[in-house]
């Protein structure tokens, strides 16, 4: 089968690869219809993590059932469904609690929390690829309606839409709040579309890419563009003084300036001063325990010089960590369906898998107006 297969920094190719079959009764094989490229594909690309070479990207992943080992019992060939970013396992202690982001049997280093194509979440296989093996398949794919129908939509139930959600989810939101949130790339956009859905009273979305800040709009949100100015002057000035109920991080580690220099500590150090006293912060962004590939000796060893007293002193909240995707994504599949929730706003790009290479490039330069790529392997004509 063809995959795109991660080939060392700023290196991926299309190449043939042994198709994905059942490894143990519990597998089911999916034929891949949507795969997008995330942000997080990104730190591996550009050799910000310790990703092995000859290893399949792809992390959000859907498309129909062409194969179940034995032990499945619920999913049938050709069901339509979506499969969670997240690998787990549904019977240890933290699946069982709902917190399959941080499932303890699945990642084969003895860490919590597994993925599919992604630096040290266990061995599996991405999705940028024709077949997928998807281990645990009764409890982790999400059943779809059958067809074609809202592909662009449901293709977003694998990771960003319910990772902004979470993101909201662990700021304490609640409806009536305000927001405010650090990044317009599509998880920043999907994290705005969540607070809208869940009744905010106001949403800021920062960001300087001008082609993602026009996209806040779409999503019900006030842009603010941190190259024009500091962004908690801004949003202090567009709240009378008073700052936010809420915010969220959605940019990671690799945070910049506004002259482009990576800062990891700017964006989380700008919320701590823009919520307001007893608010709550969200941080979804990725943070790694080490980036050898930082500038800076404390950015190396994973540290951030936190605003703590701040922190503290304000009595604020913080909630971090990967988004637990079974969570939300049979309620946000619902939300899809309703016609409520429309996250396919933040599409740029539909390609074939063939085109992977390029779209990765300049995906990742954030080349003015490549915001989201969704790639189709073989021919899928039929999604578009
Ligand atoms: N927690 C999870 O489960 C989870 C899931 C998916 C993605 N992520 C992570 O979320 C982050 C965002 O993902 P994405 O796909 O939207 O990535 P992205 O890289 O496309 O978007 C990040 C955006 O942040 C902006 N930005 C950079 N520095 C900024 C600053 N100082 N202030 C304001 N904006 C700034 C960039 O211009 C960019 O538009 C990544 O770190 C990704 O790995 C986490
Ligand atoms: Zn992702
Ligand atoms: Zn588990």
């Amino acid at each position: 089968m063809k995959a795109l297969v991660y080939n060392g920094a700023f290196d991926v190719s299309v190449q043939d690869v042994p198709d994905a079959r059942i490894e143990t009764p519990t597998d089911a094989v999916v034929r891949i219809t949507s795969t997008n490229i995330c942000g997080s594909d990104l730190h591996m690309y550009e050799g910000r993590t310790d990703m092995e070479t000859g290893r399949v990207l792809g992390h959000e992943n859907m498309g129909i059932v062409e194969a179940v080992g034995a032990g499945v019992d619920r999913l049938k060939v050709g069901d339509r469904v979506s499969l969670p970013f997240n690998v787990a396992c549904g019977t240890c202690e933290t699946c069982v609690a709902g917190r399959t982001g941080f499932c303890l049997r699945a990642n084969q280093a003895g860490t919590a929390g597994a993925a599919f194509g992604f630096a040290a979440m266990g061995e599996y296989a991405g999705g940028q690829a024709e077949l997928l093996r998807v281990p645990w398949a009764d409890f982790n794919a999400l059943v779809l309606p059958e067809g074609t129908d809202k592909e662009l939509d449901y293709t977003m139930l694998s990771d960003i839409f319910p990772t902004g959600w979470h993101g909201v989810e662990l700021s304490r939101f609640e409806p009536g709040d305000s927001v405010a949130i650090w990044g317009a790339g599509p998880v920043g956009l999907m994290a705005a579309h969540s607070a809208r859905i869940r009744g905010a009273a106001e949403v800021f979305v920062v960001d300087r890419q001008p082609d993602r800040l026009k996209l806040v709009a779409k999503a019900g949100a006030t842009a603010i563009d941190y190259s024009a100015g500091d962004p908690v002057q801004q949003i202090l000035e567009a709240t009378g003084g008073r700052g936010v109920d809420r915010g969220v991080e959605a940019i990671g580690y690799q945070a910049h300036d506004a002259s482009g220099d990576e800062d990891a500590s700017l964006a989380l150090n700008q919320l701590v001063q823009v919520v307001k006293a007893t608010g709550g912060i969200g941080v979804v962004g990725v943070y790694l325990p080490q980036d050898p590939g930082a500038k800076d000796e404390l950015a190396q060893q994973g540290k951030v010089a936190f605003d703590y007293g701040t922190f503290w002193f304000k009595g604020l909240s913080m909630g971090t960590g990967q988004c637990n995707v079974k969570a939300y994504n049979l309620k946000l599949r619902n939300l899809i369906t309703a016609g409520t929730a429309t996250p396919s706003f933040i599409v740029s790009h539909e390609l074939d898998l063939t085109e992977a290479g390029g779209a990765y490039e300049k995906f990742d330069r954030r080349d003015e107006g490549w915001t989201k790529v969704v790639l189709h392997p073989g021919d899928f004509s039929a999604a578009r």
